[in-house]
């Protein structure tokens, strides 16, 4: 059974949703050139690509290449220039930073201190982020309300300090993003097949399970307010769950390999 024919339920009002999404799209694109799509490459940003391709909508696309993406991801992005004939623009950390943070801290300081977790979050995500959205003046992103407690306010436009971000699939449910992918045949990551329903990079994702959240599987060994690594940040300049987070070092909690694929994920199967 794969991640389509699990949840490829579209809400009543699909076709409402996804004129609403090409014309937030349309009109953001006409209004703030230059504008940029960020991809991690997962399912909602791979729809995002496909629509702005479809619907020939001007944007560029560009990855934050963390240098500790699963090779299924990058397999992705390969597929995706092929698939769209496009070139999609990739980020990745300033080498020697990269390199002197895991001399000094290890390849698995993440797992010991929320502080180096985001350390390691700054140098492979928000430093490059700064890179990919200098000079833009607007960046879409494939932000979901139904995705966590965090982001059930997301705003199809905010507006922030220096830049307009635009989140076109606010309103759609996992279900929407799979009927999607299902008649259009978008190209998918495979590891949403083995219950990977977010996928970030490969240290700080694993599986989920029956009756675990969406969410879940990112910085599992942290508690829920903790799970942002800063690239999105609030609409009153605080970093979305960036309250005292419970942190227990991973090595009293679990072992880092991901759980075994079994039983139905997540509980937004059904919409
Ligand atoms: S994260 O902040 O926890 O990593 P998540 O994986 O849910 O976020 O992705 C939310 C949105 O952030 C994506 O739809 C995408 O727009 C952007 N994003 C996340 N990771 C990346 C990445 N590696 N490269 C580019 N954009 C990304
Ligand atoms: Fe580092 Fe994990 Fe953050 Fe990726 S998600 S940048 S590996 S801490």
């Amino acid at each position: 059974m794969n991640a389509i024919s699990l949840y490829a339920k579209p809400s009543s009002d699909f076709d409402d949703k996804l004129a609403e999404t090409v014309a937030l799209l349309r009109g953001a694109a006409a209004e703030f050139t230059p504008i940029t799509q960020a991809s991690s490459l997962g399912a909602e940003d791979m729809v995002v690509t496909d629509i702005l391709h479809r619907f020939q909508v001007q944007s560029g696309v560009f990855v934050l290449e963390t240098g500790k993406l699963h090779a299924e991801t990058l397999g992705l992005l390969d597929r995706l220039q092929t698939h769209y004939g496009r070139e999609v623009e990739v980020y990745r950390p300033v080498a020697d930073d990269a390199a002197a943070f895991v001399k000094e801290n290890g390849e698995e300081a993440m797992y010991r201190s929320l502080e180096l977790r985001k350390a390691c979050c700054h140098i492979r995500k928000m430093e490059p982020l700064e890179r990919a959205l200098a000079g833009k003046r607007a960046w879409i992103t494939g932000l979901r309300r139904e995705q966590s407690g965090a982001r059930a306010e997301v705003e199809f436009i905010e507006q922030q300090p220096e830049r307009v971000k635009i989140n076109p699939l606010a309103r759609w449910t996992w279900g929407d993003v799979w009927h999607y992918i299902a008649i259009h045949k978008v190209p998918y990551n495979p590891l949403h097949d083995q219950f990977y329903p977010s996928i970030g990079c490969a240290p700080c994702t694993r599986a989920v399970t029956l009756g675990e959240d969406f969410r879940s599987g990112r910085w599992w060994w942290e508690q829920e307010s903790a799970k942002e690594c800063g690239l999105h940040v609030a609409a009153d300049g605080s970093h979305e769950g960036e309250e005292p987070a419970a942190f227990e070092p991973l090595s009293a909690v679990s072992p880092v390999s991901p759980l075994p694929n079994r039983a139905i994920p997540i509980r937004a199967i059904p919409n």
